[in-house]
């Protein structure tokens, strides 16, 4: 193939022509490598925005994001390997207590997280709460802890998947994240890389999620399981509801303390829920039955939460705190937010509890911000709940007094309090599954 024109392949996307796979591969790679500057990628990216990508260019596209930099090879290690990726939320600890679930049932958990941005939480941001606790490793220092513990929770390196890393910052900058292709080839590129032997998806709908709306959450996790079975790797995505936070806590070292509390056998109903279901979906990827109650077992029996402290000194945390949580960073004043009047709690909403979190400093809204391990939002009035006038809707951890003040009232926008009985929806919407 002669070099491509650059020119000529973001006006045949323009136009609505398919790119074939020479082309998205010279692409990429010039991407990648520096010669496809930003300003012409990012007019690629809004021309894919707005005319999609067919099967197989999403295919091809997949395949050379996953190429462009290292790809893990794990093939040494014994059983299979199986992660999870959820596309966000808020309150979402899940990975936290379902790794070490999982792990303690055989199975190999090589998970890859993110940092938290906008009103979103990130895997990394919590565990690093945990003090000493590292998510940073080489190629070989992933591969060793995994060896050893069956499991390892860490970040992505510099050189997983360089071509995602330069594009996702240029989409979040050009308003062209929320694209179905790009998200999808996003997400599958980063799993695949990590040479699995199936991934569980945990797709998230409703106000504090990517995807508002069932029907895009479903064509989102339907695009993941095809690059999935075009890749030979099984897929299963639950569909699940982010209309409110998950579990209570909204933040980073409160977090932890839930989590702890769910390897315990404890934890709020619904993100123990969630964190079984997940669990049982990736024991029956690799293959092990009885998974219900292998998953029960893990935790009834302490293996849970003695696997996560294994991984947490594996990663150079101390595991004391999950003795004593109180180790962790811990706010100087819990505020409670109280309830102007009496009623039903008709709404939640996530994302106003997110965004009110990261304005305390539990999140970021740049990349480059630093958080605040120990501010937080932890959430006592949820959907369908009854509280009277005075009760509290939520307590709020802070540094200052000031603090509080600042976030109350967009805080106090996210409850609706209304007079009649609602069901409130279920948490798990909807499952697919990859036929290979
Ligand atoms: N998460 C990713 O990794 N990529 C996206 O495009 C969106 C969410």
């Amino acid at each position: 193939m002669s070099t491509p024109s650059i020119i000529e392949l973001i006006t045949k996307k323009r136009d609505g022509e398919t790119l074939s796979d020479d082309e998205i591969r010279w692409l990429i790679g010039a991407y990648t490598d520096g010669t496809v500057p930003d300003y012409q990628m990012a007019a690629m990216a809004m021309a894919i925005y707005i005319r999609g990508l067919g099967p197989d260019e999403l295919t091809a596209w997949t395949e050379a994001m996953l190429h462009s930099g290292d790809v893990l090879e794990l093939s040494d290690i014994d059983g299979a390997k199986i992660d999870k990726h959820s596309t966000g939320g808020v309150g979402d600890k899940v990975s936290i207590p379902l790794a070490p679930i999982v792990a303690a049932c055989g199975v190999n958990v090589p998970m890859m997280s993110g940092r938290g941005l906008g009103h979103t939480g990130g895997t990394l941001d919590k565990l690093e709460t945990i003090p000493g606790f590292n998510t940073s490793f080489d190629r070989d220092g992933f591969h060793r802890i995994l060896t050893d513990t069956g499991l390892v929770l860490a970040g992505q390196s510099e050189r997983l998947v360089p071509a995602d890393r330069k594009l996702y910052a240029l989409r979040d900058a050009t308003a062209t994240v929320s694209s179905i292709p790009l998200i999808s080839s996003s997400i599958m590129s980063k799993k695949l890389a990590e040479d699995l032997d199936g991934l569980v998806l945990d797709v998230k709908v409703g106000s504090g999620a990517f995807m508002t709306e069932p029907e895009s959450a479903r064509e989102l996790a339907e695009t993941m399981i095809g690059i999935g079975k075009a890749h030979g790797v099984p897929v299963t995505a639950l569909i699940t509801g982010m209309d409110q936070p998950l579990g209570r806590a909204v933040g980073n070292a409160n977090e932890i303390r839930e989590s702890l509390e769910v390897l315990s056998g404890g934890g709020p109903a619904d993100l123990v829920e969630i964190t079984k279901a997940l669990a049982v979906e990736m024991l029956e990827l690799a293959g092990i039955e009885e998974a219900t109650t292998q998953v029960e077992r893990s935790i009834e029996s302490g293996d849970a939460l003695a696997k996560f402290i294994e991984v947490v000194i594996a990663q150079g945390g101390d595991p004391k705190v999950t003795e004593d949580p109180t180790l962790l960073p811990e706010p100087d004043h819990e505020i409670p937010l109280i309830a102007e009047r009496e009623g039903i709690v008709t709404r939640c909403d996530a994302r106003v509890v997110g965004l009110s979190a990261m304005r305390l400093g539990a999140g970021r809204s740049r990349k480059e911000d630093e958080i605040d391990p120990a501010v937080g939002i932890r959430v006592e009035a949820k959907l369908g709940d009854t509280v009277a006038q005075g009760d509290t809707l939520a307590v709020v951890e802070v540094r200052t007094r000031e603090q509080f003040d600042s976030i109350e009232m967009d805080l106090r926008s996210a409850w609706e309090i209304g007079e009649n009985a609602i069901d409130a929806p279920p948490l798990i919407r909807d499952r697919i599954t990859s036929e290979l």
